[in-house]
């Protein structure tokens, strides 16, 4: 990965980098488990521990004292600074389980609650999705701006859809119900990072999903911000963090895709 100006997109891009080497080996050797009765779920979920020791060591040498809040490794207190650090190490674990070459490291840094830098790697790609308050969101070297569609027509939407298990079964089907009469297709790709990160660059004009985490979304809610476009919770809001749901699309959709989804849960 390159530099930037930013000196906490530096670090975060820097223990990415670190991290996505081992990933990479780690999803070459996945092809040699595919076959396997049981499945490659438990070298799986180590990928994913060694993924998120790596970011933590790295992130942890760079900026000492930050608090950590992540996937597997849950909150790690830090010294009493007011930062800390949001991290996905393998956003998509079931595309990579399955040899899918599209997931992500997510990482953000929080402030005092605000969301002030964010870093979405998707390595098979080699596409860095990275944004700064105020300095904008990039993908590589190149500025992004969400999309120009305001037909819902011809707008394109990324979703996840919840799976045994996880609750939200019924209100999926009434939200998908409502997009798929109006819009050009919806897409359910399996990370959610990368879901926010393509609603940033203008490939998705919007994106939906309920009964998701915080590590899942803080980087991509900066990133899609910084390029123009409007996030906010099911009901309008702005606490999707803490009610673990999104709304993200382009300015001019936001506010109609957000009430077709309303009116549909309402229903
Ligand atoms: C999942 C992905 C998926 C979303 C799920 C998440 P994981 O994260 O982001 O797209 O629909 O809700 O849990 O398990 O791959 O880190
Ligand atoms: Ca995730």
């Amino acid at each position: 990965m390159r530099t930037v100006r930013n000196p906490v997109v530096n670090v975060m891009m820097t223990a990415a980098t670190k991290a996505a080497r081992r990933m990479i080996r780690d999803f070459g050797e996945l092809e040699n488990l595919q076959v396997s009765k049981k499945g490659p779920s438990d070298f799986v979920s180590a990928a994913d521990l060694r993924t998120e020791k790596i970011l933590f060591e790295e992130l942890g040498k760079a900026r000492p004292g930050w608090s950590f809040l992540m996937e597997e490794g849950g909150r790690v207190d830090g010294d009493g600074s007011d930062d800390r650090w949001i991290i996905d190490p393998i956003d998509g674990t079931t595309n990579f389980l399955h040899g899918i070459p599209h997931f992500a490291i997510s990482i953000a840094h929080e402030r005092n609650g605000e969301i002030l830098e964010g870093l979405i790697y998707n390595p098979v790609y080699d596409e860095a999705f990275w944004a700064a308050k105020g300095e904008g969101a990039h993908l590589n070297d190149r500025r992004l701006r969400v999309s120009g569609r305001t037909d819902m027509s011809q707008a394109l939407f990324a979703t996840g859809i919840p799976y045994q298990g996880r609750p939200g079964h019924d209100t999926f089907l009434k939200t998908a119900e409502a997009v798929m009469a109006v819009s050009s297709g919806i897409r359910r790709m399996g990370s959610a990072a990368l879901d926010l990160a393509y609603v940033a660059a203008g490939r998705y004009d919007g994106y939906w999903e309920e009964g998701i985490k915080p590590w899942d979304m803080a980087a991509g809610i900066l990133l899609v911000r910084e390029a123009g476009g409007y996030v906010s919770d099911l009901k309008g809001g702005s606490a999707m963090l803490d009610k673990g749901e999104v709304i993200a699309a382009n300015d001019r959709l936001h506010g109609p895709f957000s009430r077709l989804l309303q009116q549909a849960l309402r229903a």
